[in-house]
């Protein structure tokens, strides 16, 4: 409680620069504080109920940090230490590119709200390897898992030769590996979510993992917008069904203006996160879980600042959830607060743990995701 009070007693400060210093500010200080001071003021003894077995991997709790906060993989050491069960790095691609002009974040406090155009600035390939090996190579290595979100360079004309250089350098260090193909600042990216393109491109990297990995390949998961209608839907459910792909991440940022947005701030073009995005993303979620009956597991994102909205996506059929813009809110305690009341509300419920919580909104779904097994099955 305290640390929240303090947080908020920042805020203000904090908000009065521009949301990326801020942001850059805040990675400086994860990668330079004691890991020691910052897991005693962050985290605290979490209920095993929480833990969740997938891809034949132990996630020590729920609550990941979703992509695009440590796009160079700089801070993960001090990111682990909040508390979060598992960390997205990235979204990195080959070469290392600026990413649209400044300024590019926005912040909409009022309505819990921000809006992108980053279009992925990050110090390419080879600088995120070597962070990453300085984080590997430290022992011993914090509790949870370490997922690495993919995309490609603005320039290329041919995706799948980005996204397979990528997965043959980086999947050896992966505990999951993410395709984006849904960030809406890249011209072109969201149009492989077409069913052809889609095809071709995950046939292209599940070959691509087969050659290059061993027998125990990290798990292949894409992420998808929430700007995708029923047909959409139903059409990548299909592919991702037909290609055995290990999981998928719902959902990326909207395109949406909701009516309630002041207009200063709803003309800014880029994705749309936060409170708004709550609902929306979890009904995608909704209808992904239905039309896969539970076969593909879902990572659930999307305007998540409490236990709540992160139940309502489990209960929709996420297994695990990430969090980004609530974050810049509610401060760097709000994993371990989300984890806490998802145990209340859990216990309130009568489940035993969080896996059995998983698709609960439709019983007639036997949620294969419940077991220990590994899903990737393909590699
Ligand atoms: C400033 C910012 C940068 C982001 N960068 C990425 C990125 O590089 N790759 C990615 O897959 N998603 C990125 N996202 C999307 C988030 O990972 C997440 O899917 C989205 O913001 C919805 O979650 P939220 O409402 O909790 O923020 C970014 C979001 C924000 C706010």
């Amino acid at each position: 409680m305290a640390n929240k009070n303090l947080y908020h007693t920042l805020t203000p400060l904090l908000f009065l620069l521009t949301p990326e210093k801020a942001h850059k500010l805040t990675l400086k200080a994860l990668r330079t504080t004691p890991t020691s001071l910052l897991s005693s003021a962050f985290q605290s003894k979490l209920p095993s109920s929480l833990s969740v077995h997938l891809w034949n991997r132990r996630f020590p709790n729920p609550i990941g940090l979703a992509a695009g906060f440590d796009k160079n993989a700089e801070s993960l050491g001090g990111l682990f230490t909040l508390g979060f069960g598992f960390v997205e790095a990235g979204t990195v691609t080959i070469k290392p590119q600026a990413g649209n002009p400044e300024p590019r974040i926005f912040r909409c406090p009022e309505h819990k709200a921000v809006i992108n155009r980053m279009g992925f600035p990050n110090a390419g390939v080879a600088a995120f390897k070597a962070n990453l090996e300085k984080f590997l190579s430290k022992k011993p290595r914090p509790h949870g898992a370490l997922g690495i979100n993919i995309g490609m360079n603005k320039d290329q004309t041919d995706p799948a030769k980005d996204y397979t250089s990528l997965i043959r350098t980086l999947a050896p260090m992966a505990d999951y590996l993410t395709v984006n193909i849904s960030s809406p600042n890249t011209p072109g990216l969201r149009n492989l979510q077409e069913k052809g393109p889609l095809t071709d491109l995950l046939t292209a990297l599940l070959a691509e993992r087969k050659k290059s990995c061993g027998v125990n390949p990290p798990p292949l998961l894409v992420k998808l917008a929430p700007d995708l209608n029923d047909t959409q839907i139903a059409d990548i459910s299909s592919v991702l069904l037909a290609l055995d792909i290990d999981g998928v991440i719902l959902t990326n940022t909207t395109l949406d203006r909701p009516d309630f947005l002041p207009s200063e701030f709803a003309s800014e073009k880029g994705g749309l996160s936060g409170a708004p995005l709550t609902d929306k993303s979890t009904e995608v979620i909704r209808k992904f879980y239905q039309l896969t009956k539970g076969q593909i597991p879902i990572i659930g994102v999307g305007g998540i600042s409490n236990g709540e909205q992160a139940y309502a996506k489990i209960r929709a059929g996420a297994s695990l959830i990430q969090i980004y813009s609530a974050l810049v809110y509610e401060g760097p305690g709000l994993p371990n607060r989300i984890n806490h009341e998802l145990a209340e509300l859990l216990k309130r419920d009568g489940f035993k743990s969080l896996e059995q919580a998983i698709g609960a909104d439709y019983p007639d779904i036997i949620n294969n995701t419940k077991t220990e097994e590994p899903h990737a099955k393909s590699a």
